[in-house]
């Protein structure tokens, strides 16, 4: 399958997410912090005081990561190394909550996706492999 393809049923995905479950951020953070409970310290300590807004910015930067990994990958590729390594050595994130933190907004969008749409659930799973090892790339290093 092609990028041009690729992105298509990812934006059919996200469409049809946004449809069902409007604003996802209260439930990738209800399920984030139950899988990773430290990460919410470090939301608390990095808000100023204003979790709502970094965790609704972060969930928006994670979806925007994903809408455009199709659409121009050496690009994206490029501002997602930047940013990993940003978090990783300025933020002090391990990669865990990091990486934690993708595929919970990922899990929230393949939870809309019906059973026999395959072609949808395999352009998820295959820009989640490749967000994953471009990030694992920066913690590792
Ligand atoms: C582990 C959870 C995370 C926390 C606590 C967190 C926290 C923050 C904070 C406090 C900032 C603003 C401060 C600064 O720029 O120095 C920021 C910026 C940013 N975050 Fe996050 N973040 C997290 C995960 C993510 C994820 C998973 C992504 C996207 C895949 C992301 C993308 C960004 C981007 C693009 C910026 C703008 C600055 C940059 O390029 O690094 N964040 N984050």
């Amino acid at each position: 399958m092609n990028e041009s393809a690729k992105l298509e049923l990812i934006m059919q995905s996200l469409e049809r997410a946004s449809e069902r479950l409007g604003d996802i951020t209260h439930l990738v953070f209800k399920k984030y912090y139950e899988k990773f409970p430290d990460a919410r310290r470090d939301f608390n300590e990095l808000s100023n005081g204003n979790v709502d807004a970094l965790e609704g910015e972060m969930v928006e930067r994670v979806i925007y990561t994903i809408m455009t990994w199709f659409e121009s990958p050496g690009e994206i590729e490029i501002q997602v190394s930047g940013s990993a390594a940003h978090h990783k050595d300025t933020l002090n994130i391990n990669e865990v909550s990091y990486i934690g933190l993708i595929v919970c907004v990922i899990d929230a969008i393949k939870s809309t996706i019906p059973h026999d749409k395959i072609l949808e659930f395999d352009a998820l799973a295959s820009l989640e492999f490749d967000i994953c090892n471009i990030v694992n790339s920066q913690f590792i290093n």
